[in-house]
């Protein structure tokens, strides 16, 4: 039987996966198929990016209990590039998990709407309002968005590919 994640690493990495596909569902209802209702529309935009924050503070946890807590290894047998591939697809996630909130965040408050993280922790800005930033930080932000889908769905391909083609068991390290 080879090595899991921790049931903490498990645990976070599906709390993770679930927040990520709200936060999509979320972001893309309030800006594509924008409700005709204010009051709705801000409510939609708060909890994006209380959410949002809420997964920043998530994977911090995340790689300060990776850092501390060893992760099984890639199948020994998986030649070199599918296994920088693994890695570098890690990466880029854990990057955009990190970077990807910090950027939303100072997009909010550089249109010029202060952040109360679920309407009680006002977090202060490092940039205030400043026109000329918010639609480039607005642009990052979905451009990462997009990024990020990519990624995650190459990730999931692979880890099917593993568990049903492969036959591997790297899936079920994550179950
Ligand atoms: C938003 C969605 C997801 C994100 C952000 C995400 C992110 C990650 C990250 C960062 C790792 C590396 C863990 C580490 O070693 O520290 C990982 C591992 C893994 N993920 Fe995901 N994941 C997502 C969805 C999924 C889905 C849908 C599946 C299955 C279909 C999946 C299957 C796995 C597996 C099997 C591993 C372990 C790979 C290995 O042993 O090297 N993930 N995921
Ligand atoms: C990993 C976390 C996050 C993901 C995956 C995510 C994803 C998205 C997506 C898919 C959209 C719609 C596409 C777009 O117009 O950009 C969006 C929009 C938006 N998000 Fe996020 N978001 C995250 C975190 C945050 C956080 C923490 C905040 C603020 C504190 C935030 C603020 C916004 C704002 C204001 C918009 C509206 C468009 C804009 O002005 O950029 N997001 N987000």
């Amino acid at each position: 039987m080879q090595a899991r994640y921790t049931a903490t690493a498990r645990g976070l990495h599906w709390l993770t996966a679930a927040l990520v596909l709200v936060l999509v569902i979320l972001g893309t209802w309030m800006t594509v198929f924008e409700p005709k209702e204010e009051a709705f529309k801000y409510q939609l935009y708060d909890w994006h990016e209380s959410l949002g924050f809420t997964l920043l503070l998530l994977t911090l946890l995340r790689l300060g209990w990776r850092a501390t807590h060893p992760v099984p290894p890639l199948p020994a047998d998986l030649p070199g590039h599918l296994k920088l591939a693994a890695h570098g697809n890690h990466a880029a996630l854990y990057v955009l998990l990190l970077v990807q909130p910090v950027i939303g965040f100072l997009a909010t408050n550089a249109w010029g709407f202060p952040f109360k993280w679920w309407g009680v922790v006002p977090i202060p800005s490092p940039i205030g309002q400043n026109e000329a930033l918010a639609p480039v930080l607005s642009a990052i932000h979905f451009w990462c968005a997009l990024l990020m889908v990519a990624l995650v769905l190459v990730h999931a391909g692979a880890a099917l590919w593993h568990q049903f083609v492969r036959r591997d068991g790297t899936l079920d390290k994550m179950l």
